[in-house]
């Protein structure tokens, strides 16, 4: 037997029946970004390995261990430098950057609707291809409490609109870059006397990167995390008046949230407001969505002092938490042509041009040589409104046989008067 070919693992073919349902969210969020001001931005879907490690940070899980690496051309199996993209903020700041944007525009408001690729070991929400919908605002001094809690309220918005019913929007500030620095120094103290009830990673965490302690999975060092009386005492008073301005605006905008202090993400990249957003009905992948500021970031990628924001919603993830809810169904066939023979074949080949760019839309049996019942039984299975029959008898009468699928109904129509016919149906 020859071999078959399944898809790879962590990926998922979405046959025409579910695309109605992501075209319906990716239209939803396109018409949500036009009114909240922002302009679609797409980026390759891999860039330079350096570009992603330098952004979401050398100790990431995401750098660690989830990077798929492109090999280089040819024999040897070495890496080419380059990595499918896990994320999309690292793209759309390196795009930024390279062109200058801070000098041409005071404010960037971008959006992106794509595939996102992290080497995971897959389970149910979690891909190795997913697609993410995600915005990001960067500008010099665009930092503001009120554009957070409104990147915050847009992606609740996108949610809800995507008929997501019951979430949770968790919130935390993470502060400047020193008051970050202190808030490891204040939690790898609270966290030195459990060190040997920590696993083994977040034992080398303590030192390397201990904010990632917080985001372990294991029961063991959840347990340890939940005993810490985690407080905002790292935050400078300006960093807690900004965030006491952003949980303000939250509740003007009627968003409601819950504050959590352990909430880090596990992207090096954030500063002050971080933000998760999360369904009960998913399981143990119950992010549908975060983000958060990330000021230093520009720089970071040999840009100026820009400030920034952003947020990712992951596709799947939505269509998860609102399963039962379907896609508007597509405008079907118009018409399908049934031809009788050769000679009416290549009838039928000029006319389907001259219907389709008159906006009917029109398809055709290919196979002019088979019984008219068994061209009317494919027919029948397209769901089109009417069939063309098009036998010896009407192609002598430069005429189609119109039959109206619903009513049963047949009219003889001449070629010349078809369309006008068509489109008055
Ligand atoms: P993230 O938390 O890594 O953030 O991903 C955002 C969302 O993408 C998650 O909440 C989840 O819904 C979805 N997602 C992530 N990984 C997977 C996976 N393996 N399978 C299925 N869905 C997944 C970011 O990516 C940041 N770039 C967000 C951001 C934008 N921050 C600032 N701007």
């Amino acid at each position: 037997m020859t071999k078959q070919f399944n898809l790879p693992r962590g990926t998922a073919d979405i046959f025409p029946d579910d695309a109605t349902r992501w075209q319906d969210i990716e239209a939803k969020a396109r018409n949500l970004f036009a009114l909240y001001g922002f302009r679609e931005i797409r980026t390759p879907l891999f860039e330079e390995t350096e570009l992603f490690a330098r952004s979401m940070g050398q100790t990431s899980d995401v750098v660690q261990k989830q990077m798929l690496n492109l090999a280089a051309q040819g024999e040897g199996g070495e890496s080419s430098g380059f990595s499918l993209r896990p994320e999309g903020t690292a793209s759309v700041v390196r795009a930024y950057v390279q062109n200058s944007l801070d000098k041409k525009e005071s404010r960037s408001k971008f959006f992106y609707v794509g595939p996102m690729f992290r080497g995971e070991r897959p389970q149910k929400g979690r891909l190795r291809q997913f697609h993410q919908i995600g915005a990001e605002v960067i500008g010099p001094g665009t930092t503001s409490p009120f554009l957070d809690a409104e990147m915050i309220e847009l992606a609740v918005h996108l949610l809800t609109k995507s008929g997501v019913k019951a979430l949770t929007v968790k919130i935390n500030s993470l502060g400047t870059p020193e008051d970050k620095k202190n808030f490891s120094a204040v939690l790898r103290q609270a966290l030195e006397p459990y060190t040997k009830e920590l696993c083994a990673d977040c034992q080398s965490r303590l030192s390397r990167n201990v904010f990632r302690v917080l985001d372990c999975k294991k029961k063991t060092c959840q347990a340890v995390v939940d005993r810490l009386p985690l407080k905002y005492d790292h935050l400078s008073p300006e960093s807690r008046d900004y965030f006491d301005k952003v949980k303000e605006a939250l509740r003007m905008r009627e968003v409601a949230f819950v504050e959590e202090p352990r909430l880090v993400r596990g992207l090096d990249y954030y500063t002050h407001t971080v933000f998760e957003i999360s369904s009960s009905s998913l399981g143990s992948q119950d992010a549908l969505g975060a983000g958060g500021r990330y000021n230093n970031l520009v720089q970071e990628l040999g840009g100026h002092e820009v400030d920034a924001v952003g947020f990712a919603l992951g596709i799947e993830r939505i269509i998860l938490a609102t399963e039962g809810e379907t896609g508007k169904e597509p405008v079907g066939l118009d018409a399908f042509i049934v031809p009788l023979g050769e000679a009416a074949m290549k009838e039928a080949f000029g006319l389907l041009p001259t219907l389709r760019n008159a906006g009917i839309a029109v398809d055709i049996s290919y196979r002019w040589d088979a019984s008219l019942k068994s061209q009317m039984r494919q027919a029948d299975k397209t769901g089109a409104k009417a069939v063309l029959i098009l036998g010896e008898n009407e192609l002598a009468m430069k005429s189609v046989a119109v039959k109206d699928m619903a009513s049963g109904d047949q009219e003889v129509i001449p070629f010349a008067q078809l369309v006008g016919y068509l489109t008055k149906k």
